[in-house]
């Protein structure tokens, strides 16, 4: 095999030059484009972040009009594509059947998917932007037996959201702003992570010149794994479980420490950050403004606390530089909003949108990528001969 360095996991091995997103683990420092990730949740909004990642620079106000106009335009689906989601059963997690209609969406775009024209590449952005949120939404809808919403375009990216998953056609939904401004906040700070996994299976499928539909979709199905994505819903179900055992804290963590089968402290730990998650940080934060604000579950929140609190004091985590991150208590404010637990990985789908479109952009741009293909050690039998019976 010559000279093939073994790595499992990645975790020494860098597959792309990225101008995108800047992480120091050991600081806890985040940066999109070089903004800080704390100035762009003070100051900035969802779109326009999506605009920086995308396009390398922050928009002027006429940029962002322009861009924010073009996707607002792009956001209902096909009438056809909407049948599609009769075919699941009712009970269907929302994160396979996004992944899916996100696939199906190549299907009505047969004619503008090819990865070197400037401007299908362009037009595909826009309408995976302006699509997803609202295919997202059908899948909710879908899943509580609700009509489907149509989405309407003099609201902004956020609130048309929340009006699809919540509104209903007999009356007039009232967005609430706290909400709205909560959850664009949420969404900014998940737009991208540089080559996590989700982000590494974009470029991976975008590297054999797949378009970007069927990258994306295949980037949805890895953060639905609860050691990715799926961690803000596994986040949810351990606190559900803690307080409906009235199990204490304390022994809880005991289990974790001893590796008691196979559980972990969903929320905690990361392959980068060996430090606080600064997403973390102003999750933490906002958590309790709004569920003061929204009347979240106060309890759970104190059982979070708790736990993160013994955690940060306790050897096991201090020794392997665990500490919060983005999922830890992202699920609480979701929940608080009216979200049910399968739409949490949903939330962070939409919210990556923007970093995994800007990478695959910057992959396919790229005259150094090549077509991904990892080596092997290979392990197996020598060769040996079919048995002549
Ligand atoms: N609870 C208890 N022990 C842990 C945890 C945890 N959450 N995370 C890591 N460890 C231990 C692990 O058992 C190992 O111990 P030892 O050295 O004794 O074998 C050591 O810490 C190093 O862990 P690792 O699994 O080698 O680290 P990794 O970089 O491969 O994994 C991780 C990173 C995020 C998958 C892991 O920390 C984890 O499983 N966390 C829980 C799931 C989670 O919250 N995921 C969300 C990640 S952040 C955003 C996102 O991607 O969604």
């Amino acid at each position: 095999t010559g000279n093939v360095a073994y790595d499992p996991g990645f975790v020494n091995t860098a597959n792309a030059r990225s101008a995108i997103t800047y992480i120091d683990g050991a600081n806890g420092v985040l940066r999109y484009r070089g903004y800080p990730i704390e100035e762009l949740a003070q100051h900035s909004s969802f779109i326009e972040t999506a605009y920086l990642l995308i396009y390398g620079e922050l928009p002027t106000p006429d940029e962002l009009s322009a861009f924010d106009t073009r996707v607002r335009r792009h956001t209902m689906v096909h009438e056809d594509l909407k049948s599609f989601f009769n075919g699941f059963p009712r009970n269907a997690h929302p994160m396979p059947v996004l992944s899916s209609a996100v696939s199906a969406l190549s299907t009505f775009y047969a004619d503008s998917l090819d990865p070197f024209d400037e401007e299908q590449v362009e037009i595909s952005t826009i309408r995976l932007l302006a699509k997803v949120p609202t295919l997202a939404a059908y899948a909710f809808k879908k899943s509580k037996g609700e009509p489907m919403l149509y989405p309407q375009n003099d609201l902004d990216y956020t609130q048309n959201f929340l009006r699809m998953c919540f509104g209903v056609p007999a009356e007039d939904y009232e967005i609430d702003p706290d909400t709205a401004k909560a959850l664009d906040v949420l969404l900014m700070l998940h737009a991208d992570h540089e080559q996590n996994c989700s982000t590494s299976t974009v470029r991976l499928v975008g590297s054999s010149h797949a378009n970007m539909f069927a990258s994306v979709s295949a980037g949805i199905n890895a953060l639905y794994g609860p050691l990715h994505g799926g961690a803000n819903e596994a986040v949810l179900g351990m606190l559900n479980r803690i307080q409906k055992d009235g199990v204490e804290p304390e022994t809880f963590m005991e289990k974790v420490k001893n590796k008691e089968d196979g559980v972990r402290l969903m929320g905690f730990g990361h392959r980068v950050y060996k430090n606080y998650d600064p997403r973390a940080r102003i999750v933490r934060n906002y958590a309790h403004e709004i569920l003061e604000k929204l009347g979240g579950n106060d309890e759970q929140l104190e059982i979070a606390m708790r736990l993160e609190e013994k955690a940060l004091a306790d050897d096991y985590f201090v020794e392997r530089k665990l500490y919060p991150n983005v999922d830890f208590y992202t699920g609480l404010i979701y929940k608080a909003m009216g979200f049910p637990e399968k739409m949490f990985t949903v939330l962070f789908a939409i919210g990556r949108l923007p970093g995994w479109i800007a990478q695959w952009r910057e992959m396919i741009e790229d005259p150094e990528t090549k077509i991904g293909r990892p080596r092997q050690l290979y392990v197996g039998q020598s060769e040996r001969h079919y048995p002549q019976r």
